[in-house]
């Protein structure tokens, strides 16, 4: 779902036939990407899934201009990355606070890197605190916050610049179930306006419930599996997991998980995973059967 009020604010991305071999001396090379072709569109949130080790890190990395591909390129609106991408954000499994500055000066601290005017963000900073629900917090340090709270911080300083690229790592996976899941849902919000995000989780139903399309990973070296497209409504309540529609876009990830070899069949009697069947494409109005109901709360 691309479009929305401040749908020109995304770029693009092109990933176009990207592979990366690391060398080290005394040892084998290690193939640990690709090739992988893939188009994100300005505004669309895709997610990468993927088992460990598949190379869904060095491939953020390669996005972000981090890490030279050893083949093939990545474009962001068209432009060949050849360095260090400076208009995203980046929020990984770790925090990375630092933890002798309060939230609002975590918020902030790309600022003074950058050698920017600390009154012009601070406002900025302050609001989105508020808004993933810290606004008293601001004063806090990282000791004093819980792991969701510190992500959350992690997730407005990756936001301050208000970068048309959003890239997160695993960035839900360290924390309990229940934090996990209201984050997932809150993080909708933030990035509704336009931007454009690559969701990097190892975790199917995260990736199902934050998609517009989940790209699905081989082990490594890591190539694109599957595409699929997820017709959802959205905003997406945790309701969403329960539903028939849902279970058929997890149902087929994990199908084609057990073709690559990722997963092996429940059942040991059955034949061997061929290429799963696609789910069915959206009737009419699917939407409308996964409505949230108005007494949920998440
Ligand atoms: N800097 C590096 N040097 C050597 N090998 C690396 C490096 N970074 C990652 N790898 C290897 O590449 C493979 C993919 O890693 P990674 O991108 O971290 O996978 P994922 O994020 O999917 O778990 C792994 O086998 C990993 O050990
Ligand atoms: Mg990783």
């Amino acid at each position: 779902m691309p479009a929305g009020p401040g749908a020109a604010k995304g770029v693009s991305v092109d990933i176009d036939g990207v592979m990366r071999i690391f060398s080290a001396k005394g040892r084998h090379d290690l193939r640990a990407l690709g090739p992988i072709d893939m188009s994100v569109e300005p505004g669309e949130f895709v997610s990468l899934v993927g088992p460990s080790g598949c190379g869904k890190s060095t491939l953020l990395s390669i996005v972000a201009g981090l890490v030279r591909p050893t083949a093939g390129e990545v474009r962001i609106d068209g432009t060949p990355v050849v360095a260090a991408f400076d208009r995203l954000g980046m929020v990984f499994q770790k925090d990375l606070l630092l933890p002798w500055k309060s939230a609002l000066d975590n918020v902030l601290v790309q600022v003074e890197v950058r050698g920017l005017r600390r009154r012009d963000y601070e406002e900025r900073a302050r609001e989105l605190l508020d808004l993933v629900g810290l606004g008293s917090f601001e004063e806090h340090m990282p000791a004093e916050l819980s792991g969701g709270m510190r992500q959350r911080v992690g997730i407005c300083r990756a936001l301050l610049h208000d970068p048309p690229l959003l890239l997160l790592d695993e960035a839900f996976t360290a924390l309990d179930a229940i934090t996990r899941d209201q984050l997932a849902v809150d993080f909708q919000r933030l990035c509704a306006d336009g931007t454009t995000v690559l969701f990097v989780t190892h975790d199917v139903g995260e990736a199902v419930l934050l998609g517009d399309r989940v790209v699905v990973m081989s082990p490594r070296p890591g190539r694109v599996a599957d595409v699929l497209s997820v017709d959802l409504a959205r905003p997406r309540r945790l309701a969403v997991r329960e539903s028939e529609r849902f279970a058929t876009y997890t149902r087929h990830v994990r199908e084609v998980f057990e073709s690559e070899g990722v997963l092996s069949s429940s059942d040991p009697m059955a034949e061997p995973a061929g290429r799963p069947a696609r789910p069915p494409e959206p009737e009419s109005h699917p939407d409308q059967v996964l409505a949230d109901s108005p007494g949920e709360s998440a």
